[in-house]
Formats: C-alpha cells, structure tokens, sequence
C-alpha cells in the first residue's frame, strides 16, 4: 500500500479514483453498522467510511480501530450524499469508500484529546509533548516557523549574507547572562561555555573579510525564565562591514517587511520610526515602549520638590523623581482595584503608589490632597491634564524604580482597560542607547548592550571621566512592547575596545585572559563593523499571536528549565563524573 495523496488533498474533482490515505484516527463514529473515521495528518482531516454493504471483512477489521490508531486506507472517492457534506472541513463534500483497510499501528489511548480546545495543564502537555505537538493549532505555529525561517534565509541570501556556522563549544561570551558550562573530559577541571550568542565569531568573521554574515543560530542563557525567554533559544544573528546604523536597519526592516509579507500577507510602512532611549524612558517609563497606546508618563518633580507630602519632596531631594500617569476616564477603580495596582508596583520595588481621583466639582479625592498647596495642585492639573472623571497615579524613589513601576503600570492598564489593538503591528528603533550603567547589587559598571559596543564618537572623551553620560551606537527593535531584536555599531579599534573595558573595571589581566583574542585580532585589519541579533522566538510567537514563546519551540523548557519529556537535566553517573574530574558536594 502506497499513499496516493495526503488527508487535506482530496474534492469533489477525485470523486470515482482510487486513493490510498495514511494518517492518524482523529474520530471513530459507529453509526448503526456504518462506520465513520475522520483521518488526520499534518494537512487535515478526511473522513473514511466502512460500509458492510461495500466490504464485510473491512468493515468487521475496522471495529479495532481506536483513537490515534495509525491507518492505511485504499479506497474510492465518493460525493457525500445531500445533507452529509460538511462545508467548514475543506474536504467536507466528500468521503473515501474504504476497500482495504492496514492498521499500521495501535495507539494507547492519548492522555488528551488531539484538539484545539483541551482543558489540561501545560506541564502534562509538556510531558507527552510528542501528542501535544499533533495539535492542529500547534502544528499551525511550527509549520509557521519554518515558513518564517525560509523567509528570512531568502532574503539575507539575497542580499549577500553568508551563512557561516560558530561553535557552541567555546568561552564565555558576555551577554549579561550566567553562562552553561559544560565540563572538558580531555582537559579536566576546564569547561566550556556555551554560547550567550555568536557576539564575538561573528566579528572575527568581519575581521576574516567575510563581510556579510548571517546564522539562524541557538543561544544559551541560564536567566531567570518568563513568558518570553527560554534557557536556549533561536536568534537570527547577522553582522556587516563598512556600514553604519542606516545599513543595519534598512536590512533589517527589509527582513521584517518581506517576512510579515510572506508569512501574514501583511504590508508593514517601512522605514520604522525612531526613537531616543531618553525620549522612550521619559514618555513610557520602559525602552520597549508600546506604542499601540498613549498614557504617557509625566515628570513633575519640579512642582513637587517641596511639597509638604515628604514621600515626594525626599524623593527629589534624594536625586530621585516624581512621575505621574493620567488613567483617564478611569475614576471609577474601586478601592480594591487602586490597592491592586499598589501590590502590581512593588514587584518593580516601588515602595507605594499614590493616587488622585478627580472629581466631577475638580475637586481632589485622595488621601494625599491635603499635603499640596493650592499652587501646587493647579501646577499638577496643567502639567497632567488632570480632568474631571481622572484618576492619577504617582510613584516617587530613584529614576529607575519609578519608571519601571509606571512603565509596567501603564502595559497593564493599557491591557486592563482595552487600549491595544491586537490587530496592530507598531514597530519602533530606540537608538541611542547609554553605553553603561551602575549595577547596584554588584557595585560596578555594566555594559547596557555588551562590551564591544563602539561609543558615539562625541563622547569617547567622557569614557573614563564621566562613563555614565556616555551614549552608545546601539539599537533594539521593538515591537508591540517587546524587544524583538537588539544591536550595535561595534568598536573596530584596539585602543578603544580597551578604554571601554577598562571603563567596565577590568584590569589589564582580566581582559587579556578574557578577550585577549579580539584585541589581537582587532589589530590585524579590523574593518568598521556592526550587526543585530532578533529574537526569532519572539518573532514567530508574535507572528503567531501567541502568549508565550513555549507554544512555537517543539520542545520547550519549563519555567524551572527542566524537560519534561526527557527528564532533563538528571544527575550524571559517577564513571562519568569520575571520567570529567568532577564530584558533586551539593546533596539535593
Ligand atoms: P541580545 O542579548 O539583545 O543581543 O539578544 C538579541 C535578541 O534575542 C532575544 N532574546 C531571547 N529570546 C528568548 N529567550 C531569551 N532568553 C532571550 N534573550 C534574548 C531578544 C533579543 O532582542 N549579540 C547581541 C546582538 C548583537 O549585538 O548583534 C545579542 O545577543 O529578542
Ligand atoms: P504613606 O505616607 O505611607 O501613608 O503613603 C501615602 C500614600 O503615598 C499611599 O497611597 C502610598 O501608596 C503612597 N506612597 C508611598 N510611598 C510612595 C512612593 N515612593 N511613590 C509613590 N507613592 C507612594
């Protein structure tokens, strides 16, 4: 028996030829000696019919059939009679006449049903997620993946990127994450690093005279997992030479727009705006802004800074600020609802959030009003467009808590009260980046991008004198709140490429060990450069209109980083162990 056609393929142009299906048991109806099957594959469904009139001995062999049996069936194409057809299924005006039945293989009962609309937990998916994956919505998100992979590679092909493979079996490459490691049996007590991303081959191929690379490459992180961010996920890595940032993101938006084409049939309006980081943390409190919405953040630490209210004027005595988001129309949140959004803040450490209700006299309902002057109050009103039926909220500490408080607000309100149009794609560049920042915990400089991010050259000056003022020549793409894509013109000079570490706080002997290579490198011809890397996993989820990046990858890991269908990651055996040097001390 050999398959004639798949179960999508079939209409009424076949009626009268002999075909033979193969594919999956999605239903199995006996209606009164008649028995119906809906046969699946990836395609879609067809139904097969046992007739006893037709053939006694397969239509006795078909009352083994079972759900997720696997069958072979020759049969004839026949017109479903009047009243049979089934306009919604796409071969719903006809039915295979089944004349020779081989059940292939017999299926356990699955431990859910091969349908969109299932009622189980994501971890028992997970765990059978080989059944899972028969599921026609997410079979509709893989098989959209690789539509979204061929286009890509369609166009960078034809723009003259080269693919080019990196290791995964290498250094640390900084990226801000904590590194994989995996342990060096031939040279014990060494390990590799999996790769954060192909950041520093990709520039070594630069510097190699390949000029235009690209990979559709897998990435390690071992970070703190959320609904958009898995231990190891996909970029689509690329690097140029002899361009700047307009080269980058004209072949970027390029991509973009042929993808959102092939695989939506959507025309996006290229250019994309643009945006200063300064502008974006101002008016939206986040670098990935949504744009779908306003509800635009406010500054009035000028107005508050000696308000009676201390929570304000300590604020911006302490170099804080104080910042404010107008919900308009929204006075009528319950006492419930504001004390929500005050719990919704702390989780960006917000240490409260305070709130006016504008009535409809003007007047103010809230239990900081009586801390304002009169004078103070109007200044507010102008400076917030404060109106009758308003509500106001406040957050006052140090810029960055503040807006990442309001900022995540303003995303939450946006949704709670229907501000986003999901049918809406609003791409924006934010550029202009700050090359650094102080990382409080640690106590030293962290690069906002990586390391190797070439600093505007107005500022090269202030590196060492003023390294926090300094601005950088990277860029992210954001679509729709999330940070699609993200990259830099990079630092093609050796001197230079030192300054900026040293700035970091790295000794001389640090960078040497870490990144003496690309020094070396850096002066043996190293041409202007500079790249991107997006996120195809966030790409495809949103192509997909999905809510988490674990419905578009085959096989995800959980929240914990763990692999439910596998078990992964177990302990190792102890010849292993003892095979690589290594002892476990912690007993779990
Ligand atoms: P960056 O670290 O910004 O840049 O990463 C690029 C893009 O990768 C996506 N991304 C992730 N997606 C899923 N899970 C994760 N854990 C995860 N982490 C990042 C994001 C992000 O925008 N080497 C530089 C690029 C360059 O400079 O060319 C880099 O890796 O969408
Ligand atoms: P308290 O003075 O603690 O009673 O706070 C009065 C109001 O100010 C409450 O609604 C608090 O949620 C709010 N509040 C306290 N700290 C802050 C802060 N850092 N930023 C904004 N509002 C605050």
């Amino acid at each position: 028996m050999r398959r004639t056609h798949t179960c999508e393929e079939l209409n009424e142009t076949h009626v009268g030829s002999e075909v033979v299906l193969m594919g999956w048991v999605q239903r199995r109806r006996d209606h009164g000696g008649v028995i119906f099957v809906d046969l699946r594959d990836r395609d879609g469904l067809t139904q097969v019919v046992f007739n006893p009139t037709e053939n006694k001995e397969v239509h006795a062999k078909a009352h083994e059939i079972r759900s997720e049996y696997v069958l072979g069936v020759r049969g004839r194409v026949d017109k479903r009679p009047e009243g049979m057809t089934n306009p919604k299924m796409v071969t719903g005006m006809i039915e295979i006449m089944v004349s020779d039945l081989k059940i292939l293989n017999q299926a356990k009962t699955p431990p859910f049903m091969i349908e969109d609309s299932i009622d189980v937990s994501e971890n028992v998916r997970l765990q059978h997620r080989h059944i899972d994956l028969r599921r026609p919505n997410i079979q509709k998100n893989i098989i959209l993946r690789h539509k979204a992979s061929v286009s890509i590679r369609e166009y960078l092909n034809s723009q003259g990127f080269l693919d080019i493979e990196t290791p995964f079996l290498t250094k640390s490459t900084p990226e801000g994450a904590r590194d994989y490691l995996v342990p060096s049996r031939v040279n014990q007590g060494n390990f590799y690093a999996l790769p954060q991303s192909p950041q520093l081959f990709k520039q070594l191929l630069m510097m190699s005279g390949f000029d235009r690379y690209y990979q559709i490459v897998r990435c390690f992180r071992d970070e703190d997992l959320r609904a958009d961010r898995q231990p190891e996920f996909t970029q689509i890595d690329m690097e140029m030479s002899f361009i700047g940032e307009e080269d980058i993101m004209a072949v970027s938006e390029g991509m973009v727009a042929k993808l959102f084409k092939d695989v939506l049939d959507i025309d996006l309006k290229t250019p994309f705006p643009r945006m200063t980081y300064d502008d974006a943390i101002e008016k939206y409190g986040l670098d990935k802004p949504d744009l779908r919405f306003g509800l635009e953040l406010t500054d009035i630490s000028d107005i508050v800074k000696n308000a009676k209210f201390k929570v304000f004027s300590n604020a911006v005595k302490k170099g804080g600020i104080v910042k404010a988001l107008n919900a308009k129309g929204c006075s009528s949140f319950t006492r419930k609802e504001l004390d929500d959004f005050g719990d919704f803040v702390t989780v960006y450490r917000a240490k409260g959030l305070a709130w006016v209700k504008v009535k409809d006299d003007g007047d103010w309902q809230s239990p900081i009003a009586k801390f304002f002057t009169d004078e103070e109050k109007q200044a507010m009103v102008k400076q917030i467009n404060m109106e009758p039926g308003d509500v106001v909220f406040f957050g006052a500490d140090q810029p960055k808590i503040v807006n990442e408080a309001l900022g995540h607000l303003r995303n939450h309100l946006g949704e709670k009260l229907g501000l986003i149009n999901k049918d809406e794609f609003n791409f924006v560049w934010i550029t202009l980046f700050p090359l650094l920042e102080y990382d409080e915990t640690e106590k030293r400089y962290q690069a906002l991008h990586h390391p190797f991010t070439s600093p505007v050259e107005e500022d090269y000056d202030k590196l060492a004198s003023d390294p926090l003022s300094v601005k950088s020549r990277a860029y992210d793409l954001v679509l729709n709140g999330s940070e699609i894509g993200g990259g830099s013109i990079r630092i093609h000079d050796k001197d230079l490429q030192v300054k900026a570490l040293e700035a970091l706080g790295l000794e001389k002997e640090d960078y040497e060990k870490k990144f003496g290579f690309l020094l070396t490198a850096l002066e043996s011809g190293a041409p202007p450069h500079g790249g991107l890397a997006f996120g195809f996993d966030r790409l495809v989820m949103i192509l997909c209109g999905q809510p988490s990046i674990r419905d578009i990858i085959p096989f995800p890991k959980t929240q914990k980083a763990s692999c439910l269908l596998t078990d992964a990651p177990s302990p190792a055996g102890r010849l292993q162990l003892e095979d690589l040097g290594l002892k476990i001390i912690t007993d779990k």
